[in-house]
């Protein structure tokens, strides 16, 4: 095979951000609901400065300068994205500057969207593409950008906002599994975006977490049957070294692994030690869906994989509860912790990632990474990636000023004829921002 898949990487998130312990003190929370209850531990978000075009364009730039990359050599460029700036330009449309000034406006590819799935639509997109007859040989490029905010009340915490872009093509240090995917898709009013004029979605917080949890189970069984049908052989947590969920905050995500974890009791695995069993033993005659709503079972699973969680899972976690729900960034911002945090030592190993958008579209996919070779490296992603020094150049807002920037925001949605204040100061070089929209809503951007 050609082994396709992702060969260079690159993520940006705004250098603004709240601390949720200061959030939840001002929002009158119980101490504790946002950095123990939901798990997170700050939250990126966009000024007047910066949105999702700004962010793909600083990213795109970033990345073809970092490994070198002739904007020539690309061939298809796909955007996910939830967030909507245009109701029919796409985010991509945006992006073909910086190829067009190269010469280069032969590239395939629009937006795909459907909440936080459709970076991962449009990974598909370009693997497949490499993989098919199309191919003319050239790289793909994925972009996944999104700011999430909510409105005011208990989903606003679980806000964030990131853009990465990552390079696809052959012989690849981070090489797809194409066999064994697992889909699960239906339909659910779970969190969605009618009210056209209002960035906010419309949110069943409750319901939207139940969804993701019956999407982790069904697209596991689906990667398990498939798994089996090729190597024939079971497969079992312990059959990846580490897993990247789609993290809307880090308690769902504990939440999903020990989930997995009662799906490989309930398989008879051999990975389930007699301890475990005796404990997860009462569980065992549960419906699908008494098993969702069933407290005990949430407890007692989290509690047999907590170890298990600890290896897999927790290396994954650093960026989602740094930046918050990046949305369609947010998984791949879970695999980029990986590489941050083990890229030395993955050689040969297996990474599962989950992708759930609401509404609802769902996958669970594998990764098998390998070494590479420069600058196709494990080792020069994770440092191009530079996850550490971002995080700690970042300027921390007061709750007050996060809520300031908020308003802004609500004004400036789909408004005309304004400008920013084109304050940089906060920005770092390199950066693009937004420097006025004119009375025909046409956007104009800078590069610092
Ligand atoms: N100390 C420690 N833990 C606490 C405290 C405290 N002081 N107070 C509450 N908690 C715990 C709760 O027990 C709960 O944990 P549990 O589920 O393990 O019991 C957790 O904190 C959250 O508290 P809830 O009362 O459940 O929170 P609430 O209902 O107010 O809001 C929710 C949470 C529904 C997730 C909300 O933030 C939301 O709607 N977010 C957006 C929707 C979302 O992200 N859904 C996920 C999938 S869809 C997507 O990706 C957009």
């Amino acid at each position: 095979g050609k082994s396709v898949g992702i060969l260079a990487m690159d993520i940006y998130f705004p250098p603004t951000c709240v601390q949720q312990e200061s959030l939840e003190a001002y929002d009158g929370a119980s101490k504790g609901k946002y950095t123990i209850g939901l798990g997170q531990d700050c939250m990126a978000f966009c000024t007047e400065l910066e949105d999702v075009i700004s962010m793909s364009l600083t990213v795109v730039t970033s990345l073809l300068e970092k490994y070198h990359i002739d904007p020539k050599q690309i061939g298809r460029l796909e955007v996910g994205s939830e967030t909507v700036i245009d109701k029919s330009k796409s985010i991509k449309t945006w992006l073909m500057k910086i190829f067009e000034e190269c010469g280069n406006t032969d590239i395939e590819g629009v937006d795909s969207t459907n909440a936080c799935y459709g970076g991962t639509a449009a990974l598909f997109n370009c693997v497949n593409w490499v993989e098919s007859s199309s191919w003319d040989g050239r790289y793909g490029l994925v972009v996944c950008t999104d700011s999430a905010v909510y409105a005011e009340g208990p989903a606003r915490p679980t806000g964030g906002a990131a853009a990465i872009a990552m390079l696809i093509g052959p012989h690849a240090p981070i090489s797809f599994e194409s066999k064994y995917k697992g889909t699960h898709m239906a339909h659910v009013y779970d969190f969605y975006k009618p009210i056209l004029a209002s960035e906010y979605p419309v949110v069943d917080g409750k319901l939207s977490q139940t969804c993701y949890l019956m999407a982790v189970d069904s697209c596991y069984m689906r990667y398990c049957n498939k798994y089996e049908k090729f190597e024939k052989k079971p497969f079992s947590i312990s059959d990846a070294h580490f897993f990247a969920f789609h993290s809307p905050y880090n308690k769902l995500v504990q939440k999903s692994f020990a989930r997995l974890y009662f799906n490989d009791f309930l398989r008879n695995s051999s990975l389930v030690d007699k301890d475990a069993k005796d404990k997860l033993e009462p569980f065992a005659q549960l419906t699908g869906d008494e098993s969702y709503q069933n407290r005990d079972l949430e407890k007692a699973s989290q509690q047999v994989s907590k170890l298990l969680y600890d290896e897999k899972v927790q290396p994954s976690t650093l960026l989602p509860k740094q930046v918050g729900n990046m949305y369609t960034a947010s998984l791949y911002a879970a695999f980029a912790s990986v590489i941050h945090n083990k890229h030395s030592t993955l050689d040969g190993q297996r990474v599962v990632m989950f992708s759930y958008g609401s509404g609802l579209a769902s996958t669970m996919f594998s990764f098998k990474l390998h070494g590479g070779k420069h600058p196709f490296s494990l080792s020069n992603i994770a440092s191009v990636l530079n996850v550490s020094e971002k995080l700690e150049a970042r300027h921390v807002f007061t709750p007050e000023k996060f809520i300031e920037t908020m308003h802004l925001m609500e004004r400036h949605y789909g408004a005309k004829d304004f400008e920013t204040s084109r304050d940089t100061t906060l920005l770092s070089h390199g950066t693009f921002y937004l420097t006025r929209v004119d009375s025909m809503y046409r956007r104009y951007y800078a590069k610092k």
